[in-house]
């Protein structure tokens, strides 16, 4: 067993630290009024953040998994709103593409999806179907030539910054969820429409809006796979996705650590610097053992999935544990800080927000005990 990275690994760990150091500028501000971060996605575009895993003869950077978890780290140790845009086109709608679309559907999307020319959006989650993703209820009636979809998306990240939707809907309900399909839809399509923007506790510069669809007219071609493999799809893509929000989670995490580690070392009570006593000294402790253990997991579930074996265990695993990490770290993180955590220009207290989403998003801590445990019983 080799814990060594590679030179091209460390490199690129590298690239990404050095991007995320321009974010620090403007992170709190962007935080507090909800603006999207477009120049920083755009530069993550050039620098080949955004379609990390795709084959470069498809616009991509043509990395492992290993470097989409080191990337995302380290993205996410600064702005995690930054890292959900990233890791949203990366695993759920690049790779996705990548692996299911047809050659035409790649040449078509994937290229300036990786390219970061446009990003895209992915569309699971409805009022009433979040973690019970079988219940769609937006329905896309077989018209012939094509598909009439209707209905409303919810939660969607990249809501409206993205050009192309990946979208999940029922066919044929009677078939259960082997009357689901998956489509690419434009965003542009009449009967498209964007709804409200949800005003967030965390990850506030990243968008995140309701979509709702009216009499689309959705050409077949642009059905991923053949007919009713959209439960599949949407399952298959978030094991892999999971990957890469339990990277963000561990980010996140190790975010805090390294800024809680910083502050003990400056911060004197009681006549010495607060990381003298035994009661910040353990905290540290167990963040950084923490850390260690959801770093293993992530790279562990990338390793798995770059060898082409089974990793929906290890991505579930990876992302409950990395996600309990991230709110357990920020919140000792602001303890460690005292009053100072508690106000907005110390950052902890935006990772302690930030940490919740990944509890719940791409399947909540719930869902990945369930994945994890028909895993075990299976
Ligand atoms: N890979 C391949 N196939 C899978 C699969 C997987 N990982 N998981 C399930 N399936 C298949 C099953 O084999 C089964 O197929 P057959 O009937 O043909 O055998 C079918 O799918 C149904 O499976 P289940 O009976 O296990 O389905 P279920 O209704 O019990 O649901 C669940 C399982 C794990 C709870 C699932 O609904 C789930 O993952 N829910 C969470 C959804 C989610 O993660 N949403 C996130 C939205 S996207 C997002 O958050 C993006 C963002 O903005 C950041």
């Amino acid at each position: 067993m080799n814990f060594q990275l590679t030179e091209e690994h460390l490199m690129i760990r590298q690239a990404a630290r050095d991007f995320a150091q321009e974010l620090w500028k403007d992170v709190c501000e962007r935080d507090a009024n909800a603006k999207f971060p477009t120049d920083h996605v755009k530069k993550m575009g050039e620098l080949g953040f955004l379609g990390m895993m795709v084959d470069p003869k498809y616009g991509g950077s043509g990395l492992d998994t290993i470097s989409y978890v080191l990337a995302m780290e380290e993205i996410s140790k600064v702005d995690a709103s930054c890292s959900v845009i990233m890791s949203v086109n990366n695993s759920l709608v690049c790779w996705g593409l990548e692996t299911f679309a047809n050659e035409d559907q790649k040449q078509k999307y994937l290229t300036k999806l990786a390219t970061g020319e446009m990003i895209g959006a992915f569309l699971l989650s409805e009022p009433e179907a979040g973690s019970d993703a079988t219940s769609q209820r937006t329905t896309a009636e077989d018209k012939g030539d094509y598909y009439l979809l209707n209905g409303t998306k919810n939660w969607i990240t990249n809501g409206n910054s993205a050009g192309v939707y990946l979208v999940i809907a029922q066919t044929d309900v009677e078939k259960k969820h082997r009357g689901i399909n998956a489509f690419i839809v434009e965003k542009s399509w009449d009967g498209v429409t964007v709804g409200k923007k949800e005003d967030k506790m965390g990850i506030r510069s990243s968008d995140t809006h309701s979509i709702m669809f009216q009499d689309v007219k959705v050409p077949k071609a642009n059905r991923i796979g053949e007919d009713g493999f959209g439960f599949k799809f949407a399952m298959k893509t978030l094991d892999g996705g999971r990957i890469g929000i339990a990277s963000q989670a561990l980010g996140i995490a190790s975010g805090a650590y390294e800024l809680a580690l910083k502050y003990s070392k400056e911060r004197k009570a009681f006549g010495k610097e607060i990381s003298q006593h035994q009661a910040i000294q353990f905290k540290l402790a167990d963040m950084a053992t923490r850390i260690e253990a959801a770093r293993l997991l992530c790279l562990k579930a990338a390793y798995l999935k770059d060898q082409h074996g089974d990793y929906g265990l290890a991505s579930a695993m990876a992302k409950v544990f990395s996600s309990e990490t991230a709110m357990w770290v920020t919140t000792e993180a602001v303890q460690v800080h005292g009053g100072y955590g508690y106000v907005r220009e110390y950052h902890v207290e935006r990772m302690m927000r930030d940490a919740k989403i990944t509890q719940i998003y791409e399947g909540t801590s719930e869902v990945q005990r369930i994945v994890i445990a028909r895993h075990i019983l299976s």
